[in-house]
């Protein structure tokens, strides 16, 4: 009895008919006699168009490079589940939230942002840390970094932003996220950026592995129970392995020596059954912290300090499986904000709503049309059902005669016939009713505005030999960045953040007088209104017991 051709495997193991099962075949089933010597006329001739099996061969080969991932290109996708340890549906309807022990299957892609896809894997630079959870309600992607904030507060400048992080149009250098002028005349005229600096020039964005990360949703997102009742949380990953980063000269050793040194570390510890864990955690919080917290929730170059709202420890997630086939799964897969579950919604985060676009657009393209969710690795592992249907490379399309709606097959004369399928308010998403209103404008709440006050307290929670390494990254850096004026608008930042730290950059990069503080639209330290996580900004850190404020401490 023949075998069925499995689609199940992503492609990667074609199964063929019993009895040929080592006999090669072109890809369109033909046994094939020999595919190393083209047919030629006569042993030293001309090699024959007529060969249709070395035609196919080349032709496929030709073919095989789709466009890398306009960001992230970098990645590397593991299998794995989430078991549910704590049920909240208090918080939200979700199935994957409801039942202690329920395990949903998971895909992971950790993944640099800035480096093309063959760049080294110890480049400093923010970490992706995508999940995608098949659940029985369809597919939730917490896409997400191993830094909780993020450089820009609206989509619109990611471009702007990617732009300068890359390599140079004239040049094609430097691969690096940093040392670049490009990068520091950008982030340098985008204040908002500077948390998130801080952030990049610590030890975090240069992990041991993917293994000892934390991982962060970064905006706030809401949580909606069955009575309709909506919270804002936000998502963390806890790395059970604890948290380890190297120091930059192992970096650029590792670089030289195994470019592929975290890729290979998270296979061979999955190849030997050591499989890392995380915890998922939520914060979660509702209207009235949202509108007494000294900043804007919305705002995601900020975190929601751990104090002030402590993360709750909901689950796990186990990775146990390498893949079969890096292209089919881990090229393949593709991650987007939108793809929330009834349970789960978004905020008004102006950086959240432009992912939902952006990924979805780029996937057409780099998958080669909107039927990338037929693909095994991005199919929901729950029934599919609607009225979409063709374009290119249509794997599952409507089943009989009904492909619209409203439609009354099913009924009357046409009795017999499937109807095909019918939204159902209740167990279909909801978007939750948030109260909008205002007029259109281009202009970002003052809520916004301090862009100073968080770079502060991530830097001076930091220990010392931490803040060393920060200064030691900062002079790096910017003693690569050629314009001279750049280099000074980026002391006149950090001048806001913390003068020891900007005096150290100064003289590291050889400036002789201190620069200008950089105009602030907010003085973070006077207008903010008392609280625990600010009073470290306002004391120092003897006030600060130990406790890194919204940071992991393993
Ligand atoms: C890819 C995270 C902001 C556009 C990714 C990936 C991650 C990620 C983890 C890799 C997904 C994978 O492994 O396949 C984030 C985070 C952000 C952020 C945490 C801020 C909080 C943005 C913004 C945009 C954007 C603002 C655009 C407006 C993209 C695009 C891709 C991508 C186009 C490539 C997707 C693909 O080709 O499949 N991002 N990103 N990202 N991101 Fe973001």
């Amino acid at each position: 009895m023949a075998k069925e051709f499995n689609l199940s495997d992503g492609g990667a193991n074609h199964q063929l008919p019993e009895g040929k099962d080592d006999v090669m075949t072109t890809a369109q089933g033909h046994p094939v006699a020999d595919d190393q010597n083209w047919l030629s006329a006569g042993p030293r001739g001309p090699q024959l168009l007529e060969d249709h099996v070395a035609r196919e061969k080349i032709f496929h080969f030709d073919h095989e490079r789709i466009p890398e991932r306009v960001v992230h290109a970098r990645g590397y996708g593991v299998h794995g589940h989430f078991e549910l340890k704590k049920a909240i549906p208090q918080y939200s309807r979700a199935a994957i939230f409801n039942d202690v022990g329920t395990k949903t299957p998971t895909f992971t892609r950790f993944s640099t942002v800035a480096g093309n896809k063959g760049s080294p894997d110890l480049a400093r630079d923010v970490r992706g840390f995508a999940t995608k959870f098949y659940t029985p309600e369809g597919n939730w992607d917490l896409v997400g970094n191993n830094i909780p904030v993020f450089f820009i507060q609206d989509a619109i400048k990611f471009p702007d932003l990617i732009h300068a992080a890359k390599p140079a149009p004239d040049r094609g250098f430097p691969q690096a996220q940093t040392a670049h002028d490009n990068f520091w005349d950008f982030v340098s005229l985008s204040p908002e950026s500077m948390h998130m600096i801080m952030w990049i020039m610590s030890d975090r964005t240069i992990p041991r592995s993917f293994r000892f990360m934390e991982g962060f949703g970064v905006h706030t997102f809401r949580l909606v129970n069955q009575a309709g009742k909506s919270h804002f949380v936000k998502f963390h990953w806890k790395p059970r392995q604890g948290l380890q980063s190297v120091i930059w000269n192992e970096a650029l050793k590792i670089n030289g020596a195994d470019p592929d040194f975290h890729r290979r570390d998270m296979w061979d510890a999955i190849d030997a059954g050591d499989y890392p864990q995380w915890d998922l955690g939520i914060q979660v919080f509702d209207e009235d912290f949202a509108d007494s917290f000294e900043f804007d929730v919305l705002d995601a170059t900020k975190i929601i300090p751990e104090e002030q709202v402590p993360v709750e420890i909901i689950g796990t997630l186990t990775l146990d499986a390498n893949v079969d086939n890096f292209f089919a799964e881990t090229e393949q897969v593709a991650f987007c904000t939108q793809n929330i579950v009834p349970g789960i919604d978004h905020s008004d985060d102006p950086l959240l709503q432009g992912r939902n676009f952006s990924y979805l657009d780029t996937q057409l393209k780099r998958l080669g049309g909107p039927n990338f969710t037929h693909i095994p690795i991005n199919a929901p592992k729950c029934p599919v059902r609607h009225f979409q249907q063709d374009g290119h490379m249509a794997m599952h399309n409507p089943k009989g005669r009904a492909n619209y709606e409203p439609n009354s097959w099913g009924m009357g004369d046409g009795a017999e016939e499937d109807r095909g399928p019918r939204a159902s308010p209740d167990r279909g998403f909801q978007s939750y009713p948030a109260e909008i209103s205002g007029p259109k404008v281009r202009v970002r709440s003052e809520t916004f505005a301090d862009h100073y006050s968080q770079a502060r307290q991530f830097y001076v929670s930091q220990t010392p030999v931490e803040q060393t390494h920060m200064a030691n990254a900062l002079t790096f850096e910017l003693s690569k960045v050629e314009r001279m004026d750049i280099r000074k608008r980026m002391v006149g930042h950090l001048r806001h953040i913390d003068d020891g730290v900007a005096q150290e950059v100064a003289d590291g990069i050889g400036l002789t007088e201190m620069p200008d503080k950089v105009p602030a639209a907010r003085d973070p330290i006077t207008d903010l209104p008392e609280s625990p996580a600010l009073s470290i900004l306002r004391n120092g850190p003897d006030n600060f017991k130990g406790r890194k404020l919204g940071i992991y401490v393993a």
